[in-house]
C-alpha cells in the first residue's frame, strides 16, 4: 500500500495480555518481521535454572553476569507455526521457554541490568532497518524510543489468567487458574516496579484494553492505526 515506507512498531504490555498474538497477525498483515522480546528473557532463564544460577528464586548475579557472553540466542522461521522460534545456543527452546517453570523464574532475571543490556543491543540490532512488530515490556520506552507506532496493551488479570490457561492446557501442560493468575501478577508487580526499565506506558503510546475485544477486532484496529501512520509518509511524499 505505501511500499517505501517500513514503520517500527513497539507492543508493550502486561503479561497474557495478548500481545504476542496480536504483533504477529500485525506484522503478518504487513509483511514485517514479528520479534518476541519475552523469549529472549526466557532463553536466558532457561540457560540460568539449568546451570544452577538461580537459588531459590534468587538469580546469582555475579555469576550470571560472567556466563552471559556464552549464551547465544538466535531465532530461526518455523514455516509451519509462521514465527521465529528461539534456539539457545543452536538448541532450539521454543516449547520449553514456555513451561510455568520458566515463567515463574524469568522475571527476577529480566531485572539484572546486565542482561537487560544484552538483549535490548541484540533487539535494536534486529530492528535498524525498521519493517518490524516487536512486544515485550520496554520496547516503545527504551529499546525503540522513535517507534513510528507505540501500542500499550491490556486486559483484566482475570481474562488473561484464563487466556494463558487455555494456552498451556492446549499444550497439555497440568496447571490451575489460580496459579497462572497468581504467577501473571507477580510478574506484573516485579516487572512494573523494577529499577531497570519498568513496563510503563510511554505518553506516545495508543493504549488497547482487550478484554472484550476478539483477536480480529484488536488486529483491525491496530492495523487502523499503522494505516494512519503509513498514510501519513505517503502524505508527506506527495507534498
Ligand atoms: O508472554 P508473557 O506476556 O507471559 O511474557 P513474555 O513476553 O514472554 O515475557 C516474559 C518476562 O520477560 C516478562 O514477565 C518480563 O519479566 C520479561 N520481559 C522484559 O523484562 N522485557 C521485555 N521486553 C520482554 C519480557
Amino acid at each position: 500500500m505505501y511500499p517505501d515506507k517500513k514503520i517500527t512498531i513497539a507492543i508493550d504490555g502486561y503479561s497474557s495480555c495478548g500481545k504476542s498474538t496480536l504483533a504477529k497477525a500485525l506484522a503478518k498483515r504487513l509483511g514485517y518481521i514479528f520479534i518476541d522480546s519475552g523469549a529472549m528473557y526466557r532463553g536466558i532463564t532457561l540457560y540460568c535454572m539449568r546451570h544452577q544460577l538461580i537459588l531459590d528464586g534468587k538469580p546469582l548475579i555475579e555469576k550470571i553476569e560472567k556466563i552471559l557472553p556464552q549464551i547465544k540466542l538466535t531465532f530461526i522461521y518455523n514455516s509451519s507455526s509462521e514465527k521465529h522460534d528461539l534456539y539457545l545456543n543452536d538448541e532450539d527452546v521454543e516449547e520449553l521457554i514456555r513451561m510455568p517453570d520458566v515463567a515463574s523464574n524469568v522475571s527476577p532475571i529480566a531485572t539484572i541490568k546486565s542482561v537487560r543490556e544484552k538483549l535490548v543491543a541484540e533487539q535494536q540490532k534486529m530492528g535498524e532497518y525498521g519493517g518490524i512488530v516487536m512486544d515485550g515490556r520496554d520496547i516503545g520506552s527504551i529499546v525503540f524510543p522513535n517507534a513510528e507506532l507505540k501500542l500499550f496493551v491490556t486486559a483484566s488479570p482475570e481474562i488473561r489468567a484464563e487466556r494463558r490457561l487455555k494456552e498451556l492446557t492446549q499444550k497439555g501442560i497440568d496447571t490451575t487458574f489460580k496459579i497462572v493468575l497468581a504467577n501473571l501478577l507477580e510478574r506484573d508487580l516485579i516487572d512494573s516496579t523494577r529499577k531497570e526499565s519498568p513496563l510503563i506506558q510511554t505518553k506516545d503510546a495508543l493504549f488497547i484494553d482487550t478484554s472484550n475485544l476478539t483477536q480480529a477486532a484488536q488486529l483491525q484496529l491496530s492495523l487502523k492505526y499503522a494505516n494512519q501512520v503509513l498514510e501519513s509518509y505517503s502524505d508527506k511524499t506527495n507534498c
